[in-house]
Parts: C-alpha cells; structure tokens; sequence
C-alpha cells in the first residue's frame, strides 16, 4: 500500500479509454484499489479513477462521510466500482461545482444528470446496482468520466465558471 502520485491535466494517460477488469483474483487489482484509497485520503479527495495514479484500468472509488464542516453535503458509501455501466433516468440535468485531484486549485460548473442507474462489480468482483440522484450522481459521474478520458473542464457549457477555487468561491477547502 502507498500514496502514488496523481497525474494531472496534460498528461497524455488521462485522455486514455480505459480497458475493462477481466481477472478479479489478480493480486495487483488488489494492490491497485488499496493504492488508490491511500492516495485519496492523502489528498482529502472524494473520488479517484485508476487512470489518475497511472493504471489503464476501468476502476474507480468514491466516498464521503458526513462531515460537520460540510453539512450541505450528502454522504456517498465508500464504494469500490468496477467495468461500471451508467444509464441516465431521464433527461434532467443539473449544474454543480466540481473539482478534481487531476486540476489542483480548480473549480468549474458542470452539468451532469441528476438521477441515474449504475452498476458494476466490487472489488470481489460480485456485481451490485444503484439507482441515485443528486450529489452521489455527480460524483459516480465524474469518475467514471474518467476512464473514458474525459476531465470536468471539457464539459463546462460557460468557462466564465471555470477557475481557481480561491479567486471564484473566496475561500480554501481542500479535495476533490
Ligand atoms: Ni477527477
């Protein structure tokens, strides 16, 4: 288990599409999604995608506990999430405020669909679904974004909302 080091925007890995998990006994998917929440919680993120430590691999984890410094946020299960599949319910969607380990100091406004199905396998590889709306739809989003290579930034519709977290919301708070 260790911190790996986090690519960032420019880095020719993150516009890969990731390949899907075939082998759920392989050791190093094991080594994987426990390098991946130690590099999460060293970053106070809330999510992170393989392809973000380097790995080409359709695997993403997300999380957030309630915190009482944020007591607008929803908490999202820890959730390990593999070869997902997203399908909108319906058309609706909404803009919220994103930001990503992969664009250090950023944030932009981005529409994603605010109610969805997902499903996937964990990491013993037994598949689940969940249907979910709002912020954990948001962040299921944007990760899975990732292993198709795409960053928050290519999808803000006004990049007048795109910019430092400092200069735009007045304040610091780390993660994702
Ligand atoms: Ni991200």
């Amino acid at each position: 288990m260790a911190v790996q080091k986090v690519l960032r925007m420019g880095d020719p890995l993150l516009w890969q599409v990731a390949e899907p998990v075939t082998n759920f006994h392989d050791p190093g998917l094991r080594t994987l999604i426990d390098d991946m929440f130690d590099t999460m919680d060293a970053m106070n993120g809330a999510g992170l995608a393989a392809p973000q430590i380097g790995v080409s691999l359709r695997v993403v984890i997300f999380g957030i506990e309630s915190n009482p410094r944020y007591p607008n946020i929803e908490p999202v299960p820890m959730t390990v999430l593999i070869n997902p599949i997203i399908e909108p319910l319906g058309d609706a969607m909404v803009e919220g405020w994103e930001g990503c380990l992969s664009v250090p100091g950023m944030r932009g406004l981005v529409p994603r669909y605010s109610h969805i199905r997902y499903s996937g396998y964990d990491q013993h590889g037994t598949r689940f679904e969940r249907e979910v709306r709002d912020f954990h739809a948001r962040v299921v989003q944007h990760e899975c974004d990732h292993l198709d290579g795409v960053l928050y930034p290519m999808r803000i519709r006004d990049m007048r909302n795109f910019g430092f977290q400092k200069e735009l919301m007045g304040e610091e708070t780390d993660g994702e």
